[in-house]
């Protein structure tokens, strides 16, 4: 299939190609598009055929269920069998942003699109062009993020191409996303409710509209013996192909233990990187140096993390250590905690502490 890639924002053909997109979905087929999370891969959400299309394009599993993404709050109504007022309460707080609420299922929805689940997923993404795109396809988009099942989510569309490049009709090119991280998750269906995988929305925000929230068990560890209640956050996500160990302790400490490692690793004739804060990123010996960013800017640190993992598949990179950001025990809050929880899927849950 001949993949047309689009760039949004220049001249004044955006409603157009929004228009032309939003056709292409209607008609069943797939179109990737900006966020202001990470990029997605749209189907419409309703016909279990382009659902069953984004699993295959993706080399996704379908027990994994899909987002589906909407353009106005009241559509909310036409997806979920029961609303309940704090699920309005939040989409009053957070929509249109980076939250994605877990409601039980209207008929309107196939099973495909739910991975099987009597619960949906919704969202309604603030992103401009996936807005208006969404209400071009007719008002509900399935979208998971547009990688290939197993690789980072994408940030930049260069990202999209080079995973989906003739596997789907339409890739919309809207440069480097706000986020960087994928929606937060909250599951609306238990008491009190239950945040599935972190993000820009944090369990402090949640709590202040909701009262109580609690964080899913297998977030930052393994050792629950749990199953994680999002399906997807099962699967080892956003992995780099190099063997990646997160190393925690006193900064000096990690800087000496890290390059130890790098020297070992070199006599071996293995390609090594490092990912650093900047204000250690000069102290480290490994072939590749990542600096992500100031330890204390957070936001930043988000939105480069995927990008350097798949910059470190690119420049193939055989063993990787990085440095712990934000907050690793998931106690205290922010946006350290969405950071961490993707830093240690990636890494496989491999930690040392010096
Ligand atoms: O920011 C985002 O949410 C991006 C953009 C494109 O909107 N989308 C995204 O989709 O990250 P995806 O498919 O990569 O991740 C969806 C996650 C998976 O972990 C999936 O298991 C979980 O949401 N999920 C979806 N429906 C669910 C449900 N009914 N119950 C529990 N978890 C669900
Ligand atoms: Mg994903």
């Amino acid at each position: 299939m001949e993949t047309k890639v689009v760039r949004l924002g220049e001249g004044n053909k955006d409603e157009e190609v929004l228009r032309e997109a939003g056709e292409i979905l209607k008609a069943g087929g797939l179109v990737a598009f900006p966020t202001e999370t990470v990029y997605g891969l749209g189907g419409d959400a309703l016909n279990p055929s382009s659902s069953k299309k984004i699993y295959a394009a993706k080399g996704r599993p379908s027990d994994n269920p899909l987002i589906v993404h909407l353009y106005r709050t009241e559509d909310l109504f036409q997806v979920a069998r029961e609303v309940p007022e704090r699920a309005l309460r939040l989409a009053e707080a957070f929509w249109p942003g980076p939250l994605t609420m877990i409601l039980p299922k209207s008929d309107l929805v196939p099973k495909e699109t739910t991975g099987g689940l009597d619960t949906v997923a919704v969202r309604l993404p603030s992103h401009p062009a996936a807005r208006k795109m969404i209400e071009y396809a007719g008002g509900f988009v399935a979208a998971p993020s547009a990688n290939l099942s197993g690789r980072p989510s994408p940030t930049t569309a260069k990202y999209v191409v080079e995973d989906m490049n003739g596997r789907i009709e339409m890739i919309l090119d809207d440069g480097e996303v706000g986020i960087g991280l994928e929606s937060t998750i909250v599951d609306l269906t238990v008491s009190p409710p239950q945040i599935l995988r972190p993000g820009f929305i944090t369990g402090e925000m949640l709590t202040e509209v909701l009262g109580q929230v609690e964080n899913d068990a297998t977030l930052f560890s393994t050792g629950s013996g749990q199953a994680p209640r999002a399906p997807g956050m099962k699967y080892r996500h956003y992995a780099p192909k190099g063997d990646l160990t997160i190393v925690q302790g006193d900064k000096d400490q990690v800087v000496a233990f890290v390059n130890q490692k790098v020297l070992k690793a070199r006599a071996e004739g293995k390609r090594t990187g490092v990912i650093a804060a900047s204000d250690t990123a000069f102290r480290y010996e490994g072939d590749v140096i990542k600096t992500i960013g100031d330890r204390r800017d957070e936001e930043v640190i988000a939105r480069r993390l995927y990008t350097i993992l798949r910059e470190f598949d690119d420049e193939e990179v055989d063993l990787m250590f990085s440095e712990s950001f934000g907050d690793e025990s998931g106690e205290h809050g922010g946006l350290g905690q969405a950071i961490m929880n993707r830093l240690l899927k990636a890494a496989g849950h491999q930690v040392i502490k010096v």
